[in-house]
C-alpha cells in the first residue's frame, strides 16, 4: 500500500513539473490563406487566449517572435484578460502598449471581456479603466464594427462580440444561420473579409455569413489533445468539439482555430503547445511561387 502511494505521489509530482515546464513554452503555426481577393501578399499574427500569461519578462519572448515576421496587421480575437483577475490587464495592457509599436492591432472581445461589461461584476470599473487605456494606445477595438484598411487595399476586417449567453456552460447554445446578421454589420463584398470570432463553435455560421476567413480561440486546443481524435473537452465544457483546433474548409471560406496561448482555471496542456499563429495572405495562384 505504502508503495502504491509513493509511485502515485511521484506520478503527481513528475505531472506538476511537467506541466510548468510545458506551460512556460509555444510554437508558430503557418498557415497560407490564398484568395483573388488578395491583391498584395502579406503576414498577420493572430493571439488568441493570452489569459494576461507572460512568455519572459514582459512577455519579451512572445514579442522577439512577432516582431520577427514583420506583421502587416496584429489580430486578437479576444480573451486577453482572465476575467476575475485584475491583475492580468496590467499585464495585457503592458503586452498591447509594445504590440502597437510593431504593426496596427484589431482587437475583438472574447467572454472574459464580454463577461465584463456587466456592472454587477467585481472587476467592471477596472475593466473600464483598462479598456480606455487599451483605445488611447490606438489600438482597434472591434465589436460588432468593420473597418477597411487603409494601407493594405480590399481587405476589410470585422470583430464579432456575442452576447455573453453564447457562452453557456456545458451546451452550444444554438444560432441559426442568418442570427449573425443581426450582429454584424454586412460581410466585406468585393473586399476580402477577414472575421475575428472568438467562439469557435459558430464557424460554419462565420463562413455562411460571408467571412473570406475567420480567426478564433477559446477552446486553448482543448486542454488535453488525444493524437488522432482532437480535443477531448472546450472550456465550456463540452466533449470533444467540433472546431477543437486547426484550418475548417468551408467551400472557398477558412475557419482557423487557435490553441491560444495561455489558460485560466485548469492550468494544464497535454499534446497541445500553446500557438501564435503566423499567417500568409496571398493572391490566388501565387503560392506555388512562393
Ligand atoms: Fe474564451
Amino acid at each position: 500500500m505504502i508503495k502504491i502511494l509513493i509511485v502515485l505521489i511521484l506520478l503527481v509530482v513528475v505531472f506538476r513539473f511537467w506541466q510548468r515546464w510545458e506551460l512556460t513554452k509555444f510554437e508558430v503555426n503557418d498557415y497560407v490563406i490564398e484568395s483573388e481577393k488578395i491583391k498584395e501578399e502579406q503576414h498577420a499574427v493572430v493571439i488568441a487566449d493570452l489569459h494576461g500569461f507572460s512568455y519572459g519578462e514582459q512577455n519579451q519572448r512572445l514579442l522577439q517572435q512577432i516582431e520577427k515576421r514583420h506583421p502587416k496587421i496584429i489580430l486578437i480575437p479576444g480573451d486577453l484578460i482572465v476575467s476575475k483577475y485584475s491583475d492580468t490587464f496590467p499585464i495585457a495592457l503592458e503586452f498591447l502598449k509594445n504590440l502597437v509599436q510593431i504593426a496596427p492591432v484589431y482587437y475583438s472581445f472574447g467572454n472574459h471581456e464580454t463577461r465584463l461589461r456587466e456592472e454587477k461584476r467585481k472587476n467592471h470599473k477596472a475593466f473600464e479603466a483598462y479598456m480606455s487605456e487599451v483605445e488611447k494606445l490606438g489600438v482597434k477595438v472591434l465589436n460588432n464594427e468593420s473597418v477597411s484598411l487603409k494601407d493594405w487595399e480590399g481587405v476589410r476586417i470585422t470583430g464579432l462580440e456575442l452576447p455573453i449567453e453564447y457562452y453557456e456552460k456545458g451546451r452550444i447554445v444554438p444560432m441559426a444561420e442568418n442570427d449573425l446578421k443581426d450582429f454584424l454589420p454586412k460581410p466585406a463584398g468585393e473586399a476580402f473579409g477577414i472575421l475575428l470570432a472568438h467562439n469557435p463553435a459558430y464557424a460554419q455560421q462565420y463562413a455562411a455569413w460571408g467571412a473570406d476567413v475567420a480567426f478564433c480561440g477559446h477552446n486553448h486546443g482543448g486542454l488535453i489533445r488525444i493524437p488522432g481524435v482532437g480535443s477531448l473537452l472546450s472550456p465550456q465544457l463540452t466533449f470533444f468539439p467540433k472546431y477543437d483546433a486547426g484550418r475548417f474548409e468551408f467551400g472557398d471560406k477558412n475557419v482557423i482555430v487557435s490553441r491560444g496561448l495561455g489558460t485560466h482555471t485548469f492550468h494544464i496542456r497535454i499534446f497541445n503547445r500553446a500557438e501564435l499563429l503566423d499567417i500568409r495572405f496571398v493572391p490566388q495562384n501565387s503560392r506555388e511561387c512562393i
